[in-house]
């Protein structure tokens, strides 16, 4: 098992109890807990009475503005997991099992029926199909680069979603980085779910070999994240929204690369998003970030989602103007 990434172990310290807290639960996979997305499409009620029976809740319980009325998450305090289902071609699935953290960059993405969206980093396509629970889009562009996981995220299009909402969904297996200049000012809102040092599946790691080899890759990670940034924010028109997520702890993968973005882009400004903090704080743990635009989920007892950071920004109608 692998050490906590050099920035995570300044919050994540020994004398710290709660901070040891995070830290057993990120390296213990029987603390985990998986949240269940009903998929809209073909809806389970049967499963829905069940997850009830069982103590599940629903995310949010509606205290969220603007939560879209037709996306439909349970939780349950308790670890354990409920079976995936298996895909069979010609039937659509009932549910989507994931970390109830990744809503957060699809929510605060507030996608409206009818809105041309992005999604730079797709696969395995989690967040696509939750993006399509919220809101039936105008055009979704889901894009990954590596080919194996561009499979995969066809398949769980195919799974979930419906023929006639396919035909508003391109699949690409493009280098993200290339995707702006390749379609400058295209869409409203673009989603950079980013590659970087995933902390539960890197920390938790039997394969040595595998794992020097992470670290070696997590020091490229930054500059990657800010190029598929900057891509995304030439792919985006003006007065879009971008929403960078990672999941990680890393401040140099998180806020290090948001401020970057900032300083650097005089036509992006921060969005405000701790009202979401504010409306969860029963469901998920957060850690200050120092940032309005950012938020940090980190794993917790009975609340073990996360590790999540979420930022927003938004594109000026023309340089300088708000
Ligand atoms: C965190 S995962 C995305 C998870 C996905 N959004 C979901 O919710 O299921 C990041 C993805 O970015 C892909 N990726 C890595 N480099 C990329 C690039 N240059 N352009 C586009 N995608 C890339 C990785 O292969 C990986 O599938």
């Amino acid at each position: 098992m692998l050490d906590l990434p050099h920035e995570a172990k300044g919050r994540v310290g020994h004398t710290d109890p709660v901070s040891a807290n995070h830290r057993e639960i990120l390296t213990s996979p029987s603390c985990w807990q998986y949240a269940v997305l009903l998929n809209r499409f073909n809806y389970p009620f049967e499963l829905e009475k069940d997850l009830y029976l069982k103590g599940y809740h629903t995310l949010f319980q509606g205290s969220l503005p603007n939560y879209p009325k037709s996306m439909k998450c349970y939780l349950s305090r308790t670890p354990g997991q409920i079976p995936s289902e298996r895909h069979q071609v010609g039937n659509l699935k009932k549910y989507y099992l994931l970390n109830a953290a990744s809503l957060l960059p699809v929510l605060a993405l507030e996608l409206r029926d009818g809105e041309k969206v992005l999604d730079l980093c797709a696969a395995p396509g989690g967040k696509s199909i939750a993006l399509l629970q919220c809101a039936c889009p105008g055009y979704l562009h889901c894009n990954e680069y590596d080919s194996l996981r561009f499979r995969w995220l066809r398949q769980t299009l195919e799974s979930f979603i419906p023929q006639p909402l396919i035909n508003v969904i391109k699949v690409s297996e493009l280098d993200g980085r290339k995707m702006g200049d390749a379609q400058p000012e295209m869409f409203d809102k673009v989603l950079v779910d980013a590659p970087c040092s995933n902390d539960r599946s890197w920390l938790f790691s039997s394969d040595s070999q595998k794992a020097s080899y992470r670290i070696s890759q997590r020091r490229k990670l930054p500059l990657l994240q800010i190029e598929l940034l900057r891509s995304a924010i030439k792919a985006l028109r003006p007065g879009g929204i971008l929403v960078y997520s990672t999941c990680t702890l890393s401040k140099a993968e998180n806020q290090d690369v948001i401020s970057e973005i900032l300083n650097s882009h005089s036509n992006m400004m921060p969005i405000d998003i701790k009202g979401i903090a504010r409306t969860c704080s029963q469901d998920f743990t957060f850690a200050p970030t120092g940032q309005e635009c950012g938020l940090l989920v980190i794993p917790d007892k009975g609340k073990a989602w996360g590790p999540m950071y979420v930022a927003k920004l938004k594109k000026s109608w023309s340089t300088g103007k708000w």
